[in-house]
């Protein structure tokens, strides 16, 4: 039994990264850097992301909302070890366990707390597999905002009891494609992807008094939010007096990845000890940190967003349909980007049928059914613990429960699931115009895993 407490202050990686990032470009004028942040950003939010400070106090009514649910548990998965063929210990860190089902509440109830005391009145966001909108809608329960969820039309289709969960929580969900935005009606029908339905939100928002559009990951002050879950996972692993060489997170824009692992890279910074290797397992379907190039690139499908240097696969990429609808995300948080370029961060893909079939394995070993995202971290883990070089111990985030996912466990059961990474010349077209990094060639990952 864990009797660690939660961490009174967020740890920011960005004091020990050798230097800033890229700032972020306007999409009009390519030259003139902005300071990378939109402008209706609370402030507290806007420091977040651009001082190099290391420790941030966690507000006390954020500190009190996560007394309901953290620390939340880490153990040793002794039955999925054995599972898996494992030849090191494997700890788990799981982050499904509270309303939302997912880590995305950590931020969640940050963001409500300082937009509420911005005095905004209604939060409006975009929302792929719909833990995001879930955590965005409790927040504002929380904080006694109102919550408007644009969900990805195909998703909610597939998991209509997300949006039931969103609409109880006192949320208005809208499918996307909409009927209510230009972007929307600009697209076209039959496009189906996080950009637009965050390029939604981001009009939907722009017109409406009173309201602010928030997002849920890849933002640098989410990150810092997320990193309770590695703080914790280093005072748990020292509880058990267990070591790992291995951190491991699922990746959609990067957020309970950098949650889990950015913690590790500050500590060992500071501490002078070797930093544990940090994995990202990624959907072989949106593979910007195996198969991507680091460039600027859109993060949403509208246009007015600005551009960040990040590992991506293009914004235009069609992404294919798949169960883990909070990985189809074309690019990579700038921090987790900036690391990846630098080597600090490795980054292996995965197919849906081995993320779910891990897990599977979890859930018979483990008793505890894994979101189809977070299965691709313990399917990452347990090829690093069987036979992956890893010689101490792995620790992976499970960063939600699967649920309401059961539709993609279903299929997996009925021998219906396929995994069909994307071909090369789709990837290559998709890339083609992206503006480089200054002083940096366009680069591909160069890494095949
Ligand atoms: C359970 C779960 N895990 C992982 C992700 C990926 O997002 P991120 O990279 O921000 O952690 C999502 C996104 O919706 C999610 O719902």
């Amino acid at each position: 039994m864990n009797t660690v407490s939660p961490p009174a202050s967020w740890r920011s990686v960005l004091p020990h990264l050798d230097e800033p990032l890229p700032p972020d470009q306007s999409p009009e004028s390519p030259a003139g850097g902005s300071d990378g942040v939109a402008v209706n950003l609370p402030f507290a939010l806007v420091r977040q992301s651009t001082q190099n400070r290391e420790f941030w106090d966690i507000p006390a009514e954020v500190f009190d909302a996560y007394r309901a649910f953290r620390p939340t548990p880490l153990w040793r998965a002794r039955r999925f070890e054995d599972a898996v063929g494992a030849r090191v210990p494997i700890y788990v860190k799981y982050e499904g366990g509270n309303i939302s089902g997912s880590h995305k509440l950590n931020t969640a109830l940050a963001q409500a707390h300082y937009y509420a005391k911005a005095g905004v009145k209604e939060l409006v966001t975009g929302t792929g597999a719909g833990q995001w909108g879930t955590a965005l809608a409790a927040a504002c329960a929380m904080f006694g905002l109102r919550c408007r969820v644009f969900m990805v039309g195909t998703s909610l289709q597939k998991k209509p009891y997300r949006g039931t969960l969103m609409r109880a929580l006192g949320a208005t969900v809208h499918a996307s494609p909409s009927d209510l935005t230009d972007v929307a009606a600009r697209v076209g029908g039959g496009v189906n992807s996080l950009a637009l339905a965050i390029g939604e939100a981001v009009e939907y928002a722009g017109r409406t008094e009173g309201a602010a559009f928030c997002i849920g990951s890849g933002e640098t002050y989410s990150i810092l939010h997320q990193s309770v879950i590695g703080l914790e996972a280093i005072d748990q692993l020292a509880e058990l007096e267990a070591t790992v060489d291995s951190v491991v997170g699922c990746v959609g824009a990067g957020s309970n990845f950098g949650g889990i692992a950015l913690p590790f890279f500050a500590d060992a910074a500071t501490t002078g000890t070797e930093c544990p290797r940090l994995v990202a397992a990624e959907s072989s379907t949106t593979p910007k940190l195996t198969r991507g190039v680091y460039a600027y690139d859109k993060t949403d499908a509208t246009g007015v967003s600005p551009m960040e240097a990040m590992y991506t696969i293009g914004s235009s990429y069609p992404i294919p349909d798949s169960h883990s609808a909070g990985l189809r995300f074309h690019g990579a948080a700038k921090v987790i980007s900036a690391m990846r370029h630098r080597d600090q961060v490795t980054a292996q893909a995965v197919g849906q049928v081995e993320a779910l079939q891990a897990g599977q394995t979890f859930t018979r070993s483990e008793m505890v059914l894994p979101a189809p995202e977070s299965g691709h971290a313990l399917a990452v883990a347990a090829r690093l613990a069987a036979d992956g070089g890893s010689s101490r111990g792995v620790v992976a985030c499970v960063s939600g429960h699967g649920y309401l996912d059961l539709s993609a466990y279903q299929q997996l059961l009925d021998g219906e699931l396929t995994t069909e990474p994307p071909a090369e010349q789709a990837l290559v077209t998709a890339m083609d115009r992206l503006q480089p990094v200054p002083g940096l060639a366009i680069a591909g990952s160069g890494h095949a895993f």
